[in-house]
């Protein structure tokens, strides 16, 4: 059976790009798809720890898991849930990998750029998360990997890595498929990136102090409301999806689309030739007033108890599926 695996980090609340460009993906899929895959889920702790941490690391990983449950994903036998840390193979793996990626490929990362930019030391593991991201993927064998476009460049480190590795060493990691394919699986063309509210030709960030910039899953639902109405657009007044010239506007019919679960050509055609912002603007703001809203009441009624069941049935799992690869690779490296 092949995997569907993701994870996202739990260093603060999640934003609404988070939601729309990874988790609500990967909940369609895993329960679209639970029957005839394995849907991994975990959340990546050792990768939360490359910066601070808002908060206690605990509650957060909590917090994460029932973001998913929140926003609908159906438990089930083939649904693992784990923590990163507590599948010592990973960290191991990424040593492995360390040793097969080159410093050039390292470098070239944009998060990597991103994150140091600016400032006068920049720590090892921020450099070294995209292998670490590798490991996470190449120990489940994973072909299907929902994430925002912003990580589809580590998804094809990790084909890189991969492949080169099995080329040297003998077939033992399957890779995973293009991002083009994982585009498609996902019901995308290019992958989805949520902007900024404020500036909308940088990507909408947990980071971003500016406030009104991004919606925050704890948002109330009328703070987001105003947060949309205050959305920076254009004077074109021309409702039109054109993410080079009209990033604000494509943004909100994004937006519209995704809260809504309707194909983005759809919402393009039923706004083409209107030219009122305002009353796009309160549409989209009602509907993701309307999502949050559902979102968190069913966030209240989820228990830790319940969650701490399935961690502990999700690690078992992991770590049999990963010991099992890891030693496949110490083998091709002669190691065992
Ligand atoms: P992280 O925690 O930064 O982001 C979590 C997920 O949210 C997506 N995302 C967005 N999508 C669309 N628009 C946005 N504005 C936006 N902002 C964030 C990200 O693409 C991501 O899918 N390295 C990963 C975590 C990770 C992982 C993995 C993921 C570690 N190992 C293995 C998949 C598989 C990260 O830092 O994502």
């Amino acid at each position: 059976m092949k995997t569907i695996l993701t994870g996202l980090r739990v260093n603060s609340e999640l934003t609404l790009g988070n939601y729309l460009g990874a988790l609500l993906p990967m909940v369609r899929l895993a329960n679209q798809h639970s029957q005839d895959y394995n849907i991994n889920i975990f959340v990546p702790d050792l990768h939360s720890i490359i910066s601070d941490v808002d908060g206690d690391m605990q509650t957060n990983i909590i917090k994460s898991l029932k973001y998913y449950l929140a926003s609908g994903l159906e438990l089930g036998e083939n649904v693992h849930i784990y923590r990163q840390s507590y599948v010592p193979a990973h960290s191991e793996l990424c040593w492995i990998l360390n040793c097969t990626a080159t410093m050039g490929e390292a470098s070239r990362m944009t998060q990597y750029k991103e994150k140091g930019e600016g400032k006068s030391s920049v720590n090892v593991g921020i450099f070294d998360y995209p292998v670490l991201m590798a490991a996470d993927i190449l120990l489940y064998s994973a072909t299907y990997v929902p994430v925002g476009e912003d990580q589809f460049q580590h998804l094809e480190l990790a084909r890189n890595l991969a492949e080169r590795f099995n080329h040297k060493h003998g077939e033992v990691f399957t890779l995973p498929a293009k991002t083009r394919d994982q585009a498609k699986f996902m019901g995308t063309d290019e992958g989805i990136r949520i902007r900024d509210l404020q500036n909308p030709e940088k990507k909408m960030s947990k980071s971003t102090p500016a406030e009104n910039s991004k919606i925050m899953l704890s948002d109330t639902p009328e703070k987001a409301r105003k947060k949309i109405m205050s959305a920076t657009t254009d004077s074109f007044a021309n409702i039109k999806y054109d993410m080079i010239n009209q990033p604000g506007i494509s943004n909100l019919l994004q937006i519209e689309a995704l809260t809504n679960d309707l194909p983005l050509q759809d919402v393009i055609s039923t706004w083409a030739g209107e030219s009122k912002y305002g009353d796009l603007k309160q549409k989209v703001a009602s509907s993701v007033a309307t999502l949050l809203e559902s979102f968190q009441s069913r966030y209240a009624e989820i228990s830790d108890d319940m969650l701490y069941a399935e961690l502990k049935k999700g690690e078992k799992y992991a770590n049999e599926v990963a010991n099992a690869k890891l030693y496949e690779a110490q083998k091709a490296l002669h190691l065992r």
